[in-house]
């Protein structure tokens, strides 16, 4: 256990199944803090949508790390974050780390609740995920090998998160972390296409992009089953987010780690290497 690990504490990982939460309940587990992943196929079931539910996870929790379902962005997201949050507090945590999106005015609205909750806290604003490619909502995409997205040939600073893990690892069992707002990128812009080639190079099938309206993009998303309030608050958060108001470069790892952030053609190689798109092509 790290030397600035309290004995007591309970680290409740909300979202603790999903991409980043699972990492962080991991790196927990590694240095032996008493780890409660909560979401709605956890042993004490979460639910973002039953207030009713909150309660019982937050028993017994002294520190939090908050991953958001489906996305701060979305309508009704501040209003659970506020009543989760001060629920938190009221119960007895003392630290909470939110997950954010950066470029987001509405996940900006999340993140000032946290920090008025009353507790520690700790935002950790990241850009796109790469492993979206992988194991989120583009592995489907990547593995019929065409990535459609609105995106245009915009700059994107594809964070790994490896390191979104190990910040909010940080910020759990490290002093130093409260009250700062790490906004958090990768260490250089790619297009999609650029993406697309790297993902290609790594995975030795070819995988295109194919620039598409935001139009279109709603057909695609509402095809795949997507219910149509979600696809149309989707579009909206990507029409905001990939125009080119998140093409540079952020120094949350930096400052956060004291390293620097890991690379896309390192995150495709390690990827591809665990045959997540050995089936790319292969399918029909
Ligand atoms: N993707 C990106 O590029 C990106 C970039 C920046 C920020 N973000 C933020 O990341 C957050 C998502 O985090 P993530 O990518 O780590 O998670 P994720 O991989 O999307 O996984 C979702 C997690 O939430 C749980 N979940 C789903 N519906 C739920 C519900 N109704 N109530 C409670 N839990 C629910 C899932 O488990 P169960 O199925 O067991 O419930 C799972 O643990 C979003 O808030 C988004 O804004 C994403």
């Amino acid at each position: 256990m790290s030397e600035h690990t309290n004995p007591e504490d309970l680290v409740l990982v909300v979202g603790g199944t999903g991409k980043s939460g699972r990492r962080v309940a991991e790196r927990l587990d590694a240095v032996g803090l008493p780890v409660r992943r909560a979401s709605r196929s956890s042993a004490i079931p979460f639910d973002w949508e039953d207030p009713s539910t909150w309660a019982p996870v937050l028993e017994g929790a002294t520190k939090a790390y908050v991953s958001y379902y489906p996305d701060l962005a979305f309508p009704g997201a501040t209003e659970q974050i506020r009543g989760f949050a001060e629920l938190a507090v009221a119960a007895g945590v003392r630290h909470l780390v939110l997950l954010s999106g950066r470029g987001e005015p509405e996940a900006v609205a999340s993140e000032k609740v946290v920090q008025d909750a009353g507790a520690d806290w700790t935002v950790v604003r990241c850009d796109w995920f790469a492993q979206n490619f992988g194991e989120g909502f583009l592995l489907d995409p990547v593995l019929a090998g065409m990535l459609a997205l609105p995106a245009g040939d915009v700059g994107v600073p594809f964070v790994d998160l490896d390191d979104v893990a190990d910040i909010a690892t940080a910020a759990l069992t490290r002093p130093g972390h409260a009250g700062e707002l790490y906004e958090v990128t990768g260490p250089r812009l790619l297009t999609f296409a650029d993406a697309a080639a790297e993902l290609s190079a790594a995975s030795g099938r070819e995988i295109r992009y194919l620039p598409v309206t935001s139009e279109q993009f709603a057909e695609v998303l509402t095809g795949v089953g997507l219910p149509p309030e979600h696809a149309a608050a989707l579009n909206d958060l990507f029409a905001e987010i990939l125009d080119g108001r998140n093409a540079n470069l952020a120094d949350g790892v930096q400052r956060a780690l004291g390293r620097e952030p890991k690379d896309f053609t390192a995150y495709a190689r390690a990827a591809a290497a665990t045959g997540v798109w050995a089936a790319i092509g292969q399918e029909g």
